[in-house]
This record gives C-alpha cells, sequence and structure tokens, in this order.
C-alpha cells in the first residue's frame, strides 16, 4: 500500500436530503480527485459477450440525454421503434454509456421499456477530468417487448445540480441487434489453443453448422447466454411495475416492511411456464442494511442515525397473498459506499449491472390459470426506507389451452433467529435464518402431462460488531442458496434436472480514530466480498466466482473524503462449459497495477 498521496476537493459536508440515493451520514461518501488530466474510464469486472467483437445485423439509438437537474421530475420517456424487418435478429444487447465531469454523487438508474425494466444501474462518482463507462447487457430474454411497436422507452436518473454538485451524466442508450449465424464463440471464452477441437468450435457458425442439431443447440444455448430459466426468450412479459412510471419511474419505491406492493394480472391459459424476475436496489437508511443494528441500540444510545432494524433482509413475493417466493439481494456496494477511493476506476461487483433474481412461478401456474385476475405482492422483510423493486413475469404459451395444478406449496417464512448483546455503544447482533421450501406443481400441455418440483433451502447468517465505543464496525454475512428443479413426466422419468447454488459472503470493516485537523477523522476500511453462482443442467453448466478484497484509508471531513489511499484486488471467474474466462485485476490508488485475462480452466 502506498502512503496517501491523493489530494482530494475538499467539500462541506451539505444537508443533501433531496438525494435519492445518498445520505449525508456515513459510510456513503463523495470523492473526488483533481489529480487525472484525461478523462478516465471506469469499468466493472465481467466476461465479454460473446457478440462483443461481432458487427450487429442493426444498430438502434434509442436516447442522447444529458442528466442535469433531474430530481423529483418526470423520467425520460421516447417513442421506441424496433429495428425494421430487414434486421435478421435473435440476439439484442443493450448498450448504457455514461460520461460524467465534475463534482457528484453516485446514482441510481433504471432502463425500462413500456414498464419491462431492461436495465437497473448506478453511475461512478465523477473527477474534475472527466470519467466514462459502457454498459452491455444481453437483453435476448425481452425479445417479445423489443419487437414490439408503439411502446416507450423510459430512463430515470435522478440527479441534483448546483454550485457545489456540477457533474451531469451524459447517457446514450442503444440496441444491437445480432442474428445468431453471425455470431462466433469468441477466442476470449474458448479453452486452451491445445484442445483443438474444442478450440475449432469458435469457426463453427451456430446456426448453419452441420454437425447436428445437439451441438447447434448447444452452442446456440451459450451464445445466447440464455441458461434457465431463460432457454427461450418468454413468449410475453408483464411488467410488475408502478403504474404512475412515466411520471415516477416504474420502480416501486418501498419505505417500510408494511409497504406491500401490489399488482393484478390475469394470464393466458396457454401459459405452461411463468418465471418472475425481479429487480431490487437499497437507498437510504438501507443502503448498508447488512450492516444495521437493532433498534434497541440506536434507542438506547441516543443516535441520530436512522439506519437501523437489524441487518437482515429479504423481497418476498406473493401471489394473492400467499407467500412464493423470496430473495436475499447479493449486497452490491455503490461508488459511494464504505470507501470511495476503492471504486475507482474499477467499480464494486454489481455496481453498473445489478443482478436480476429469478423466482420460478411455473409449479404455482395451478393458482394463476383459471381465467381471474390474481394479485402479485412485493415487500421486504425488515425493510426501511428505502428499496427499489420491481419485477417482470416472462410467461410461456403454448398453442391451445393448457391444465395445470399446484400439488404441493411449502414456502415457509424464514425461521429466525436474533442474538442482540450491547454496553452502550460496544455489543454484538448476530441474525441467523433458515427456510426449506418445497413446490410442486404438474402442467398439462402439448409437451405432456409434467410435473416440475422445486426444492431449496437458504441459511443466512449476519454477525454484526461494534467495539472500541462503537468506533469500530465489523460485519460477517453469510447468505446460501441451493435450488433444485426437476422435471418428471407421466411415467415419472426425470426429463430434466437442474440445480442452483448461489453463496453471497461478505465482510465489512470501518474503524474511525480521529484525524489531525480539526473535525476530520481517519478511516480504515476493508470489504472482502464474492458473487458466487454455480448452475448444473444437463448439458448446461455455468460456474461464477467473483471475489473482491478492498483494503484501503481515507480522511473525511463530514461526507467528504479529503485524502486516502486504497487497493482493489479482484478475482473473475466464469465458466459457461464450453470454455473460461478468468481475470485478475489489481487497482491501487486509482492506478490499475494488474489486469490479467486468460481463458485456462482453473
Ligand atoms: C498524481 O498522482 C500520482 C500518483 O498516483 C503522483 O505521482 C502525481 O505526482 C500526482 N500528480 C499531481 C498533479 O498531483
Ligand atoms: C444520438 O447521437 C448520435 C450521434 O450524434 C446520433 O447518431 C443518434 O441518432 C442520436 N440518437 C438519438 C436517439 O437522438
Ligand atoms: C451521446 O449523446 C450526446 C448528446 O447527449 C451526443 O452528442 C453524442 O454524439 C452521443 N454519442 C453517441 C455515441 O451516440
Ligand atoms: C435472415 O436469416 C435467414 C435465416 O438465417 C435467411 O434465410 C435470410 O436470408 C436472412 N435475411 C436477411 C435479410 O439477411
Ligand atoms: C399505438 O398506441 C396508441 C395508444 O395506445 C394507439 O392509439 C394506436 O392505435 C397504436 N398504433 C399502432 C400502430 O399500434
Ligand atoms: C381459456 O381462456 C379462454 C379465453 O380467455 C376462455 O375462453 C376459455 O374458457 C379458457 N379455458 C379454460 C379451461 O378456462
Ligand atoms: C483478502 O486480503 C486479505 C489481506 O490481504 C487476505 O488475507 C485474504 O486472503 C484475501 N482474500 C481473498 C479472497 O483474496
Amino acid at each position: 500500500m502506498k502512503i496517501p498521496n491523493l489530494i482530494i476537493l475538499l467539500l462541506l459536508p451539505v444537508f443533501f436530503t433531496t438525494s435519492l440515493q445518498s445520505s449525508p451520514s456515513p459510510p456513503h461518501f463523495l470523492k473526488s480527485t483533481t489529480n487525472d488530466t484525461t478523462p478516465k474510464q471506469y469499468f466493472e469486472v465481467t466476461h465479454p459477450l460473446p457478440t462483443d467483437d461481432v458487427t450487429p445485423s442493426c444498430f438502434v439509438s434509442l436516447l442522447n440525454h444529458s442528466f442535469a437537474n433531474t430530481y423529483g421530475i418526470p423520467p425520460v420517456t421516447v417513442n421506441y421503434t424496433p429495428p425494421p424487418p430487414t434486421c435478421n435478429w435473435t440476439i439484442a444487447v443493450l448498450e448504457f454509456r455514461a460520461q460524467c465531469k465534475g463534482e457528484q454523487y453516485d446514482r441510481i438508474a433504471g432502463v425500462w421499456i413500456d414498464g419491462v425494466e431492461l436495465l437497473r444501474t448506478s453511475t461512478a462518482q465523477p473527477t474534475e477530468s472527466g470519467i466514462f463507462w459502457k454498459v452491455r447487457k444481453d437483453v435476448s430474454r425481452y425479445s417479445s417487448v423489443i419487437s414490439q411497436s408503439n411502446l416507450t422507452l423510459t430512463v430515470m436518473l435522478e440527479n441534483l445540480v448546483n454550485d457545489e454538485f456540477t457533474g451531469i451524466y451524459h447517457v446514450n442508450v442503444s440496441l444491437l441487434f445480432y442474428s445468431a449465424t453471425s455470431v462466433r464463440v469468441p477466442l476470449s471464452i474458448v479453452p486452451l489453443e491445445s484442445e483443438a477441437h474444442l478450440l475449432n468450435r469458435k469457426l463453427i457458425s451456430i446456426e448453419n453448422n452441420e454437425i447436428g442439431d445437439k451441438l447447434d443447440q448447444f452452442d446456440r444455448d451459450i451464445v445466447l447466454n440464455s441458461l434457465y430459466p431463460y432457454n427461450k426468450p418468454a413468449d410475453l412479459v408483464v411488467p410488475i411495475s408502478a403504474s404512475a412510471g412515466v411520471n415516477e419511474g416504474f420502480w416501486f419505491r418501498i419505505e417500510d416492511e408494511f409497504d406491500v406492493k401490489t399488482q393484478k394480472v390475469k394470464i393466458s391459459n396457454r401459459t405452461y411456464k411463468a418465471v418472475l424476475e425481479l429487480y431490487v436496489s437499497f437507498h437510504g437508511n438501507d443502503e448498508f442494511w447488512y450492516m444495521n443494528p437493532s433498534d434497541s441500540y440506536v434507542e438506547t444510545n441516543h443516535l441520530s442515525t436512522g439506519r437501523a432494524h437489524g441487518a437482515y433482509r429479504e423481497v418476498l413475493v406473493t401471489i394473492d397473498g400467499k407467500l412464493v417466493g423470496d430473495v436475499v439481494p447479493f449486497p452490491v456496494i455503490f461508488t459511494g459506499g464504505i470507501n470511495p477511493l476503492f471504486w475507482e476506476p474499477v467499480v464494486s461487483i454489481g455496481a453498473f449491472n445489478l443482478p436480476s433474481y429469478d423466482i420460478d412461478l411455473t409449479p404455482f401456474l395451478g393458482l394463476l390459470l383459471d381465467d381471474k385476475d390474481h394479485t402479485i405482492g412485493i415487500k421486504v422483510a425488515d425493510g426501511i426506507s428505502f428499496w427499489l423493486v420491481d419485477a417482470n413475469l416472462h410467461l410461456w404459451f403454448d398453442c391451445s389451452d393448457v391444465k395445470a395444478q399446484t400439488v404441493t406449496s411449502k414456502v415457509p417464512s424464514m425461521e429466525i433467529q436474533r442474538k442482540t448483546e450491547f454496553e452502550l455503544l460496544d455489543g454484538e447482533f448476530e441474525i441467523k435464518g433458515e427456510r426449506e421450501s418445497e413446490v410442486t406443481g404438474w402442467v398439462y400441455s402439448s409437451a405432456g402431462n409434467l410435473q416440475t418440483q422445486l426444492t431449496e433451502k437458504i441459511k443466512f447468517k449476519n454477525k454484526l460488531k461494534f467495539k472500541d465505543q462503537g468506533t469500530k464496525k465489523e460485519v460477517d454475512q453469510k447468505y446460501k442458496r441451493k435450488t433444485k428443479i426437476k422435471i418428471t413426466n407421466e411415467i415419472g422419468q426425470v426429463i430434466e434436472s437442474l440445480e442452483v447454488k448461489i453463496k453471497y459472503p461478505l465482510k465489512v470493516s470501518i474503524e474511525t480514530k480521529p484525524g489531525l485537523d480539526v473535525d476530520t477523522s481517519v478511516m480504515t476500511t476493508k470489504v472482502e466480498q464474492e458473487r458466487s453462482e454455480r448452475f448444473y443442467g444437463g448439458k448446461e453448466s455455468m460456474v461464477l466466482s467473483h471475489k473482491q478484497n478492498c483494503t484501503g484509508l481515507m480522511v473525511v471531513k463530514g461526507s467528504s473524503v479529503l485524502s486516502g489511499s486504497a487497493e482493489n484486488q479482484q478475482n473473475y471467474n466464469y465458466n459457461d462449459g464450453l470454455g473460461c474466462y478468468a481475470r485478475v485485476v489489481d487497482v491501487v490508488d486509482g492506478v490499475v497495477v494488474g489486469d490479467d485475462t486468460s481463458s485456462i480452466c482453473v
């Protein structure tokens, strides 16, 4: 670690109550370096898309907009026109480019087509010399929406610009369309050269190859990045989002644990598969929910902070009031979070492309296929202000009516144990949760009478410690989810089985000591985090492990970082069964000192 050497613009703490995402109280900070002279490119570590080096069949520029003083005003909405019929496509990639210069907090943004969310993203904090970045996301799963005409595209990014906060976010949104025929598996995700038989695959044109349907299908699945449950894009995507979207954004703003957002849906009785995809982000007093102590701690110590209510949160989904699914979201840290010096120019896991979460509702089709309205509800267990949540209901249709029945449906509430021990400002808070669900339902369609059984085990544990009169905070959170999906036919043969394993461990420590100058403090910060997701199916598999390890120190005054030093190491490993992609990035004080990519499978 280097000696702190960044001179950082001093900003007085302000009452920034209007900020959508930011709050003046730590650990959400504002940084601004004056050191760079040229605009710098920021990035999130991720694997390249198979389409990255391919010329698109066509390109549609959707929006060029500068988000200046956009707080409290309606989001930007423009007409959406699909690509012309002459454009041959099966793969669609959304590109979100942004640039910003000056002083500004990080912001949250969403992109929707007719209320269907395509991307949840957050911005990087700019510098005086400017920053820019690009997010590319395969949005082929929304093909049924993207191919329609007469729709609207909405982008919401609430920003505040004044004499102090000068950063305007300039955003360009476009869609790139590719035909499957044109896409080859790029070298970057092809295994070692020595494995010639595999290497040859990159030369195989996906749709027209003559090797046979099996390989053709296999390759296309991978190329389309369409693992379960989107092996094939849905026939219809119904937004479960705020009806006031055109004026206030399509996300539901959830203020507390009693705040249930609902929407009525009536689905076609030709539906043979249904998946609810949730988009989630947390802000304000819940931006760092995993570090929130109990309410009793805050009350007993007469603290003014609203960041409390314990450190367990879950997004819960109901159908007609009945619990059908739950998600403990990946704790995405925005670029003002914990120590903003960590996130330049590499941002935190998921900051530019927040993960969405799938709840397979197929076994619940028995509750939905009756030509009647049903109410989908979304709430946040233990949540405090505020969460931005919405969902897309993906539906797949058969050629004629299907019949369905839900046989077993056991989705219990999380069993939670809490231990709270504190004396004045020091203490320990432990929350443990467990849940085992099992849902079985059959669907009788033209494919036969197929039974889907979904079993799931979840373990959650959060241990939060406050030491040295509360000046040292440590959190150690673990979350594990194992889902098994088994589809059997009439005679009990398993025709598809899939296992999904998710782990989101997180450790954060923040130690605050008085600084040399009046009103300043020195904070020593650490983050250790992983996003681990594994899918194993019959012929498909995907293993992702993305780790980050950050250590740093900063001198702060109010919520402004005056100086500091930080190191961020990230380790990305991706294997989709066809090949591997690995990247190791090391950033010290904003300078990328190591960035190695390889296609060796470990
Ligand atoms: C900018 O930072 C680098 C090290 O990160 C340092 O060598 C250089 O002197 C700094 N430049 C200015 C103008 O402060
Ligand atoms: C955005 O700007 C580019 C470059 O100036 C232009 O080609 C494109 O048509 C613009 N898109 C829209 C939607 O205005
Ligand atoms: C992005 O939008 C700006 C206007 O806001 C435009 O000047 C610029 O050319 C656009 N860039 C691209 C690549 O479309
Ligand atoms: C579109 O793709 C199909 C199948 O690959 C092909 O037959 C057709 O000629 C293509 N059309 C155009 C305009 O390229
Ligand atoms: C487009 O939508 C408007 C309003 O929903 C409707 O009046 C119009 O007929 C639609 N046009 C087409 C071509 O579908
Ligand atoms: C399926 O839906 C259609 C159209 O809404 C309706 O006419 C039909 O009666 C429904 N069938 C069943 C079995 O509910
Ligand atoms: C993170 O860094 C700490 C301290 O350097 C080290 O002990 C630990 O093994 C690292 N963890 C990972 C996952 O790299």
